[in-house]
């Protein structure tokens, strides 16, 4: 297993800071939704974004020291990101999240939506306080696109319409839309010229959208203990992703009880039987690979740097992650 500590290395030590200034940023006014946040921020998710962040920051300066503003868009990063998971827990009535009770769990929907709000709301105060426009432009598109997903994903439940392009296109809004932004807006902190402003955002882009894949083959084949967060309940909610739709070419059978909704006791069984039966996990794979391969190859005009090879690394990591 890819070990995340030794990937991070570069920027382990601000990672460090990051962890504690994201729970001094949310500031104590409100008590319950600082409570909320505080234990989410506390339980410690991967930092995968906030990380590819400050690795493209230290890529982008070699031999300088990154700036506290790019420290700030990294703690943003992760701010938007925590904040979405809160809302998506909300939607799809999941009881854990990295390992702990869910914010809408622990503390019910009002909360939980208040919660998500203020996260959302800070973090565009911390991001306008970066004096850029245009990357106080990115990260807010992100924040929209972030709902565009969100809403998306909900109307198209139970569609077995759907194809693989409108379930990319809704992946990109729900998360690779960040990833892309964040990595771009890290470039243009450094001050570098368009064209590779805009590979650092195809690299966030084509990651984000292998990260989703993943996670979306990972709730078929993994464990709701290993996971940290609900396992196998995309299904059974309608949402359907990669394995899903590649599983209905090949078994006709999927596409009438996804229709049925699952009626019928022991109907969401034997549609897990028939995607474990088909090639739909494997060419889910497949999928998530060539993305991972599109986005190292917008890499090649970074100076070689310990940071530069934990971003190439950052493809392996996707693939073989476990949560
Ligand atoms: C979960 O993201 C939501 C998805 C985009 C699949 P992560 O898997 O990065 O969650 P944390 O931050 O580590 O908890
Ligand atoms: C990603 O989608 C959620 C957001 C980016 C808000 P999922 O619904 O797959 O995320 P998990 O599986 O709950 O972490
Ligand atoms: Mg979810
Ligand atoms: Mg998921």
């Amino acid at each position: 297993m890819n070990s995340v500590t030794s990937l991070f290395a570069p920027v382990e030590a601000d990672l460090k800071v990051l962890a504690e200034n994201l729970k001094s940023l949310v500031g104590a006014r409100h008590p319950i939704l600082y409570a909320a946040a505080e234990h989410l921020f506390s339980a410690g998710g991967k930092r995968v974004r906030p990380a590819i962040v400050l690795l493209i920051a230290r890529a982008t300066l070699p031999g300088e020291d990154i700036t506290p503003r790019h420290r700030r868009l990294a703690e943003i990063t992760e701010m938007i990101h925590t904040a979405s998971l809160v809302h998506d827990d909300v939607l799809d009535t999941a009881e854990t999240r990295r390992g702990i009770p869910t914010v809408h769990d622990q503390f019910g929907n009002r909360v939980a939506v208040l919660a998500g709000d203020f996260l959302f709301a800070q973090s565009s105060w911390y991001l306008a306080n970066l004096d850029n426009l245009t990357v106080v432009k990115l990260l807010s598109q992100v924040i929209m696109d972030l709902a565009e997903g969100e809403i998306q994903q909900s109307l198209s439940s139970f569609d077995t319409e759907m194809s693989i392009e409108t379930y990319l296109e809704k992946s990109y809004f729900k998360t690779a839309s960040l990833l892309a932004n964040s990595a771009k807006a890290a470039a243009i902190l450094s001050d570098l010229p368009e064209p590779n402003c805009h590979k650092m955002y195809l690299y966030g882009r084509h990651l984000g959208l292998a990260f989703q894949i993943v996670d979306d083959i990972l709730d078929f084949t993994s464990s709701t203990e290993v996971l940290g967060k609900p396992a196998g309940s995309d299904l059974a909610g309608g949402n359907l992703t990669a394995p899903v739709l590649y599983a209905m070419e090949e078994q006709p059978r999927l596409a009438e009880l996804i229709v049925g909704e699952f009626e019928q006791e022991g109907d969401l069984e034997k549609a897990l039987g028939l995607i474990h039966a088909s090639t739909g996990i494997d060419q889910s794979w497949d999928l998530a690979k060539e993305h991972v391969r599109l986005a190292l190859e917008q890499l090649t005009d970074l100076a070689p740097s310990h940071s530069k090879s934990a971003l190439m690394e950052m493809g392996d990591y996707v693939l073989q992650r476990s949560h």
